[in-house]
């Protein structure tokens, strides 16, 4: 269980990153979702302790972040957003190497690496400098490294930005099939939704929302979304596009004015930040 109390971050005297936030992950996947900016990396950061926190506290599985950091750290595995492979080293090389630090024997080193390479059809590039990998290769070989490390918690940042569709499937098998706890950052709905019963929506700092896609999206239960290019009707606007939430009562009326009907996503969760649907 990840129990977050009052999290501030003040990256600056006049810019705080991290408003208060509380949040309490007991899942076993559970996502943190959010636009660029949202401060999802800092949540990240704060709790795999790479970054202290202005004020409030994280405790992971029992231990405090700030008082009580090496058994945090060594409870945890992380893979940051801009993780980058050192790249003279194969997948191999690399996954042993961070076990090994980790207390695994070079023996057990080998066949976690091999096993969680496997997991993410990585085979053939095994033995491949990291150098000569595509980024996707790169990302998912952090996701092995991850894998392997066999931790009580293992946070993912971004696990899957910039990853074709079938390595995305094969990360989130290989996040499925695991033991243990994840927290994992995405701005993919769908990641969101096949991957964990929990979601916290974050915007500016602090979480808007939480709980199953289902319970998040419960303010727009028999709700459409109606979206036009230079619409007339509207609750907001993106660009030039009017989006409209309507009762499903109303989309053929909709559909007349020349409008587009869409289901509501947790996008909207976001759009509709604030407002009044009741209309
Ligand atoms: N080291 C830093 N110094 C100053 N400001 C920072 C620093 N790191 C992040 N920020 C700012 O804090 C805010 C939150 O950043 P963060 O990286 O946590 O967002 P994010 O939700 O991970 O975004 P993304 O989806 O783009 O990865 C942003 O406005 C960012 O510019
Ligand atoms: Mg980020």
């Amino acid at each position: 269980m990840i129990e977050i109390t009052d999290l501030h971050k003040k990256y600056s005297r006049n810019f705080v990153a991290l408003k208060g936030l509380n949040l309490l992950l007991d899942n076993r996947v559970s996502t943190i979702i959010g636009r660029n900016g949202a401060g999802k990396t800092t949540l990240l950061r704060i709790l795999s302790t790479q970054l202290y926190p202005t004020k409030g506290t994280a405790i992971i599985e029992g231990y405090d972040i700030i008082k009580e950091t090496r058994k945090v750290r060594s409870i945890i595995s992380s893979i940051p957003q801009e993780a980058q492979p050192i790249g003279i080293l194969s997948p191999m090389e690399q996954i042993k190497l961070y076990l090994i630090a980790r207390g695994f024997t070079a023996q057990q080193a080998g066949k976690e690496a091999r096993f969680a390479l496997d997991e993410l059809d990585m085979d053939e590039f095994r033995n491949s400098p990291s150098d000569t990998l595509s980024g996707g290769m790169k990302r998912k070989m952090f996701v092995a490294m991850a894998l392997a490390s066999n931790s009580d918690v293992i946070f993912l940042d971004e696990p899957t930005t910039g990853l074709d569709p079938l390595s995305r499937m094969e990360v989130w098998s290989a996040i499925k099939r695991l033991k243990s706890k994840i927290i994992l950052t995405t701005h993919y709905m769908d990641e969101a939704q096949e991957l964990s019963d929990f979601v916290a929506v974050m915007d500016q700092g602090d979480v808007i929302s939480r709980g199953t896609i289902k319970e998040i999206l419960k303010a727009f239960d028999g709700k459409m979304r109606a979206e036009r290019i230079d619409g007339e009707t509207y609750d907001i606007k993106v660009g030039n596009i009017a989006v409209k939430y309507i009762d499903k009562s109303k989309v053929d009326e909709f559909l007349r004015m020349g409008y587009d009907i869409k289901q509501v996503n947790l996008n909207d969760v976001f759009l509709t930040r604030g407002m009044n649907l009741e209309s």
